[in-house]
């Protein structure tokens, strides 16, 4: 991903989050406020237009539940608009008043997941759902529908629309999700823990950013205590064990395609850290369903002076690790 949409992607999160902090202001003060019950009707009927509400753009970010409403003021032909929530929330979607015209051409496809330049988060790998199953087709002559919810904390709605005053409202809300399995972080510093609980699946913590990560606790394969890993396991790599951390890096999103900077098949209690100057660093938690894994660690981003001078010049694959 180019630094400009990333930092596009990142002034809108932090403009968005002032946003939804200013309108959760204003409804506390409403509710704190005995006036409200004498507001008449339609005036009440106003402030829940409180529910945020906003005009659509033709490449958007959303991140914040409410209405947003796209009106073509011409041919609108390569729309997209991502969508993230928190870590532990899952996105529903809702199309409205639709006023397009699918036979022309005109289409409506929400994404669960995220594709950015041709790649898709999370991978087909370690999604649950085949590929076809994560798109939702309003214009679909098989299955049309207008409601989509994904499966992680990240969705997409592209958009094509020939003739000026056609357009749509998206609803957007987000839901609690208790189990999260491959995240997207909205911001470049935090923390997160993941836990796998006997479930043969893999799931990847993906940060869109150059960051030093830090894994604070570690542990996998919390079976039978007696069991001891063989030593050995260290030099052969972890790919041989069915439960274990990997470090990527890489500069797009689809975890399959990122180099594995670690790999890490020990229960740990002290710290690893490793710095990854690549666009996007990712701790992925492979499980093989028979114990229960967790990881937690710390990340923040890199400072400019932290990345390798060499970056610039460097090949589009190339990423630094230290
Ligand atoms: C998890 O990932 C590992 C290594 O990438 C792979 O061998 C395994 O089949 C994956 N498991 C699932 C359920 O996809």
């Amino acid at each position: 991903m180019s630094v400009a949409l990333r930092t596009q992607m990142f002034l809108f999160l932090i403009s968005l989050s002032s946003r939804t902090g200013l309108s959760r202001y204003i409804e506390d003060n409403e509710a704190a406020d005995g006036l409200y019950s004498l507001l008449s009707l339609d005036q009440k009927r106003e402030s829940e237009d409180f529910i945020f509400r906003r005009p659509l753009r033709c490449l958007d970010m959303l991140a914040t539940d409410g209405y947003f409403t796209f009106a073509a003021s011409q041919p609108q032909l390569a729309c997209a608009a991502f969508i993230i929530a928190g870590p532990s929330e899952v996105i529903s979607l809702e199309l409205s008043d639709v006023n397009i015209d699918c036979s022309a051409g005109d289409f409506i496809k929400m994404f669960d997941g995220w594709v950015l330049k041709g790649e898709k988060f999370p991978s087909r790998q370690d999604h649950q759902l085949p590929l076809h199953q994560r798109y939702t087709d309003y214009c679909s002559s098989a299955a049309p529908a207008a409601t989509s919810r994904s499966s992680q904390n990240v969705a997409m709605i592209f958009f094509r629309i020939h003739s000026p005053n056609s357009g749509f409202t998206l609803a957007v809300r987000k839901l609690h999700n208790p189990f999260p399995c491959n995240i997207m972080s909205q911001s470049p510093e935090g923390s997160f823990t993941m836990v796998m609980p006997h479930q043969r699946r893999n799931c990847s913590f993906s940060i869109i950013y150059p960051v030093e990560i830090r894994l604070t606790d570690l542990s996998l394969g919390q079976a039978k205590s007696n069991e001891v890993s063989p030593k050995r396991k260290v030099w052969a790599g972890c790919s041989g064990s069915g439960d274990y951390v990997e470090l990527l890096g890489g500069n797009g999103v689809d975890t399959s395609m990122m180099f594995p900077m670690a790999d890490l098949c020990f229960s740990l209690t002290g710290l690893a850290q490793m710095k990854i100057g690549c666009d996007n660093s990712v701790v992925r938690l492979v499980s093989s369903g028979n114990y229960i894994n967790r990881v937690s660690f710390q990340y923040r981003l890199l400072e400019q002076r932290e990345l390798p001078k060499t970056r610039e010049n460097a090949l589009d694959n190339f990423c630094s690790v230290e």
